[in-house]
């Protein structure tokens, strides 16, 4: 810091009470001119260039072994959050599952105010949204407002001071397939939304909107994928990609491509850059017979951020079959590339290639395999397409086989952002590293889990550090469950990664040698943030596992630190506040029916169940304790009475638990299945 800034720093630190009306006052000229101070965290990837990187260097590789818990505050989010915390003039703002958003404050955890924009009596409307609404992602700040987006397709500006509802603006819509688990971007005097719903068969086209951050007006719309009816392809983008796609899908089904993910706004080029994913027609001899690249699927799209008008795009996968969404975070660089500084973005997409591209013209830089991939043998650097590996044409297996493809559906690379260090040049790829199961008629396990291969130890998770430039591999690491944090690096040559296994951990960025480490007590899938407040540096992290993971895949995290609590942490030197990590034992069951079944009734109720339950109640029934989906093992006897009242006759709707179109028989095996379960923990005890 120069002597100016220092002194404007003091000023501010003074002003702060009286300038407290001007709470989340976020605009383009203070972002630009306070980012390499790195007091703030702006934006979910820390600033403009997205890159989850801090510049502060207070905590380094030489003293983070001082690092300790400055406070700990239970965040009143019952499924946890899987996203990053912006924080601005000391306030923390922190979105997550249902939409619900707090603030705090940021020097003592303190919460200053919630925001829920009332999911339940949504849910009693559309209970699928339950799920989805789990999965949110967080919030944006600007102007002086905060805003979320909500399953059923709300974008919504909140006073960053009060947490009073301010506007609504209805930017998608559920019948039509739409839904949104993501937060809104902000940059330029605008709010930037997507959407998700590719996977809907009800005539999707993913788009982009940017609204007034005033009042929620929509200003722009960019359309990912062309209509089917020719007039509504109305710019010159639209028109290109009408001429990619063959066979009926855009009518039948809509092409998809939605951007539901982590976009990026950068204020020197005036663009915003998104990802896209695919289309409910996962395979691509069905989706498009006759050929065609079916823009834009699978890309990165740079459009005009006043305008929305296209600029460029580069499309990851021309012909995708595996859902390789190129949805993933997407940073903004300088690298030196064969002796050029080149001006880049960055991106890991689904589909395990790394990718740096030039950021005025979408042309490909450099790609290279970041996890184990056998779709393609690798990127042809001449056209930018990808040599396709028949390893991973399921369509193409004989019937009855069944093969592998890697990446997995899920990707190699997921939500949780990656991070980019601009001193060291390396960038930080939190890993998925699992194949799917499929047979030629596309049914398929999502994922699989593979600890060995060849007779060699095989990591399902990593977090790999690539140099985009050679895009040669420096350093790994790796983790015993696949599903982990995402990452932040920063300028005391740090990387800071939550774990699965509920570790926080601090890597030396260059090595990769870990330093410091800190057993929280509960799984984390979200991000950290780092900030400065009166000389200290901290940095954040939420703890709790949240996105949803902990219903549809809980085996592939340890149970006993799935449960854990739902907290922010705040970490600084020498802090030393208590660490309660103990985790909740089982409560005592309440009382309930004898279980009165036989062992094969038993077995075709845990089939039932996973087919119709475990995405919300969890594998094994093994719901979070305290969150918003009961753990069925603790069904009192009343709900055991009223059971088929509840499943098939929907008596709970209402309140998010949907009526199962299932006879009464297969209610009652999963009755008595999940009986057993109480059993087990009862013989436990
Ligand atoms: C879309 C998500 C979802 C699905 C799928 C789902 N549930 Fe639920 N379920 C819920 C929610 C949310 C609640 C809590 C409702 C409330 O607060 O009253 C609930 C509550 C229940 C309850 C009451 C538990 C208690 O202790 O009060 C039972 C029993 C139940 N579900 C059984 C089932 C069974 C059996 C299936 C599968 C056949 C199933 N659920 C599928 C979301 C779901």
């Amino acid at each position: 810091m120069n002597d100016t800034i220092a002194r404007w720093a003091g000023l501010l630190l003074i002003l702060f009470p009286l300038l407290s009306t001007s709470q989340g006052d976020v605009t383009n000229a203070r972002v630009l001119a306070e980012s390499n101070g790195g007091e703030h965290w702006f934006t979910k990837g820390g600033s403009f260039r997205g890159d989850h990187y801090s510049p502060l260097d207070q905590v380094n590789a030489g003293n983070v072994r001082e690092l300790g818990l400055a406070w700990s505050t239970e965040l009143p989010i019952p499924d946890g959050t899987p996203t990053t915390p912006i924080v601005v003039d000391g306030v923390i703002y922190i979105g997550g599952a249902y939409s619900k958003v707090v603030a705090m404050d940021a020097s003592d955890g303190r919460i200053i105010w919630t925001y829920d924009p009332d999911m339940k009596s949504v849910f009693a409307v559309n209970p699928r949204l339950s799920w989805i609404s789990r999965a949110n992602r967080g919030v944006a700040v600007w102007d002086r407002r905060v805003f979320v987006a909500t399953a059923d397709c709300r974008l919504i500006g909140i006073d960053a001071r009060t947490g009073e509802h301010q506007w609504t603006q209805q930017v998608c819509d559920n019948d039509q397939g739409y839904s949104i688990s993501d937060s809104p971007y902000v940059g330029g005097g605008k709010v930037f939304i997507g959407n998700a719903g590719s996977e809907s068969e009800e005539n999707n086209r993913g788009y982009v909107t940017a609204h007034d951050p005033a009042t929620g007006t929509e200003i722009w719309r960019f359309y990912i994928v062309p209509s089917h009816i020719e007039e509504e392809n109305d710019t010159p983008a639209l028109k290109m990609a009408a001429k990619t796609w063959t066979g009926n899908t855009l009518e039948t089904v809509g092409g998809g491509g939605n951007a539901w993910n982590e976009m990026t706004y950068d204020a020197e080029s005036n663009q915003l850059f998104f990802g896209t994913s695919g289309s409910a027609r996962y395979d691509y001899p069905s989706r498009s017979p006759e050929g065609g690249d079916n823009l834009f699927l699978s890309s990165i799209v740079a459009v005009n951020a006043d305008t929305g008008e296209y600029n460029w795009h580069y499309q990851t996968v021309t012909e995708d079959s595996w859902d390789y969404n190129a949805t993933m975070n997407i940073v903004v660089a300088d690298v030196r590339i064969e002796g050029e500084d080149r001006e880049t973005v960055l991106i890991a997409p689904k589909n395990g290639f790394h990718y740096a591209l030039d950021r005025h013209t979408g042309e490909l830089l450099t790609a290279g395999k970041y996890a184990k991939v056998n779709w393609a043998t690798g990127i042809n650097m001449e056209t930018g397409r990808p040599d396709y590996d028949p390893a991973a044409e399921y369509w193409n297996a004989e019937d009855g086989e069944k093969i592998y493809f890697w990446p997995n559906f899920w990707g190699a690379h997921s939500w949780n952002p990656m991070a980019f260090h601009p001193g060291l040049g390396l960038t930080y790829i939190p890993v998925i590293d699992l194949p799917s199961e499929i047979d030629n008629q596309g049914n398929s396990e999502d994922v699989v889990m593979i600890t060995e291969i060849d007779g060699q130890p095989h990591a399902p998770g990593k977090l790999v550090a690539i140099d985009p430039a050679s895009q040669g591999i420096r350093w790994s690491v790796d983790h015993p469950l696949p599903y982990n944090g995402g990452i932040m690096a920063t300028g005391g040559n740090l990387v800071f990664q939550g774990n699965s296994e509920g570790e926080f951990v601090a890597y030396a960025a260059d090595t990769g040698t870990k330093l410091w480490s800190v057993q929280t007590g509960s799984a984390i899938n979200a991000s950290p943030a780092s900030h400065a407040l009166d000389g200290t540096q901290y940095i954040v992290i939420p703890i709790g596992l949240a996105g949803g993971l902990q219903y549809r895949y809980p085996e592939m995290h340890a149970t006993e630190r799935k449960q854990g609590p739902i907290r922010m942490m705040a970490f600084a030197l020498g802090a030393d506040a208590t660490l309660v990590t103990d985790v909740a034992d089982y409560p005592p069951l309440p009382e309930q029916p004898d279980l009165d079944a036989t062992a094969e009734e038993i077995a075709i109720g845990e089939e039932l169940y996973s087919a119709a339950c475990r995405s919300c109640h969890g594998g094994e029934a093994t719901a979070r304790f305290g969150g918003s989906v009961p753990d069925l093992r603790y069904a009192n006897a009343k709900t055991h009475a009223t059971w088929h009242a509840i499943v098939v006759g929907g008596s709970r709707a209402a309140n998010g638990m949907p009526s199962i179109e299932i006879p009464v028989e297969e209610s009652e095996a999963i009755r008595n299945y999940v009986l057993s379960k109480s059993e087990e923990i009862r013989a436990a005890q």
